[in-house]
């Protein structure tokens, strides 16, 4: 069976406007993040405290936490690698962080700068100073079916750096397909090599138009929480096939067709991913929003 209710986890202000060309204008990202949560949105990620040469699109995270609304009951986590980005981010009263591991050697150094292991050398001290500060803590791991690089992750990869993390505390983690080559079978075998739905997330992008079956097969092996973004925008810009992530939209248009709740209003989502399309100039590459929005 599938889930009563479950969690979107959005992710459209973050890993959706950290790949867009243009520089979005930081009253526009404030109210994308209040439009989201008027739509329903409980999670909506908000910005990346990372090196703004690295990502000059979320180079107004501080700007971004002083002007947006935070509505009481939503989360508003933010993107973290290191100690600098986690005392910039507690200047503002995050309550929330997200580290971001890679599972492939070639990942780790193309979007940290570091190796496979020494990627946790940065991690650890980030997670035990947040959660000393009280702070939830989730974690990714990014490349977890393949990489444009290497070629197949082996799963074996993907549980040994997802573990860890679990194991320094993160209380969620998201399993990332970066550049969208999973399919449902592997999708269903890494969540069991994992032991089960426990603290598990998935993470999809759209590339190659598995991102609604795959979150299919992981709602089936009991996961409930499921990240998107809203109008199908993102992409990481240091793995160049990455894609849109799944599109909050088609989640939702499926979720509901299910009877899984999900706390969403699908028009006033749709009426954003239109407002936010004209902002950036092209049209939302989620299908509902097409069928539904005429962008
Ligand atoms: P580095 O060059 O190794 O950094 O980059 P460093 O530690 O050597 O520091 C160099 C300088 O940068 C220092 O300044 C630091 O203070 C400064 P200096 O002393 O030379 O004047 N610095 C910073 N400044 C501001 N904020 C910071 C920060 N850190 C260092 N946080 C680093 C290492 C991790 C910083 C860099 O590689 C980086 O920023 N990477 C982030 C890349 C990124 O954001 N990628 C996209 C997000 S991941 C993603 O999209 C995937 C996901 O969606 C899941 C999926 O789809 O799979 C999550
Ligand atoms: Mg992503």
């Amino acid at each position: 069976g599938l889930p009563e209710r479950i969690t979107i986890h959005e992710v459209g202000p973050r890993d959706g406007l950290q790949n867009e060309s243009v520089i979005v204008p930081v009253e526009v990202k404030a109210e994308f993040i209040a439009r989201l949560a008027a739509a329903g949105h409980r999670v909506i990620e908000a910005t990346s405290f990372v090196h703004p040469k690295w990502v000059p699109q979320l180079a107004d995270a501080s700007q971004l936490l002083e002007s947006m609304e935070r509505v009481p009951g939503v989360r508003y986590p933010v993107l973290v690698p290191n100690d600098r980005g986690l005392d910039r981010a507690l200047e503002h009263g995050v309550e929330e962080i997200a580290v971001f591991a890679s599972a492939t050697e070639t990942f780790a150094a193309r979007n940290l700068n570091r190796t496979l292991e020494s990627q946790f050398e940065m991690f650890e001290p980030v997670i035990a100073r947040a959660l000393a500060h009280g702070l939830r803590v989730r974690a990714y791991v990014s490349m977890c079916f393949g990489d444009p690089w290497e070629g197949p992750t082996p799963i074996g990869q993907v549980v040994s750096v997802g573990r860890r993390l679990l194991d320094l505390g993160c209380f969620e983690l998201s399993l990332g397909d970066t550049v969208g080559v999973g399919t449902p079978g592997h999708v269903a075998a890494l969540i069991e090599a994992f032991g089960g739905p426990a603290g598990l997330a998935v993470h999809f992008h759209d590339t190659y138009g598995q991102a609604l079956a795959n979150t299919l097969a992981a709602l089936r092996e009991g996961v409930t929480v499921v990240d998107a973004s809203t109008g199908g925008i993102g992409g990481c810009p240091y793995a160049e096939s990455a894609t849109g992530n799944l599109a909050t939209e088609d989640l939702v248009w499926m979720l509901h067709g299910l009877g899984v709740e999900t706390g969403l209003d699908l028009a006033s989502l749709v009426e954003t991913s239109t407002w936010l399309a004209a902002r950036l100039g092209r049209p939302s590459p989620s299908r509902v929003v097409q069928a539904l929005g005429g962008t």
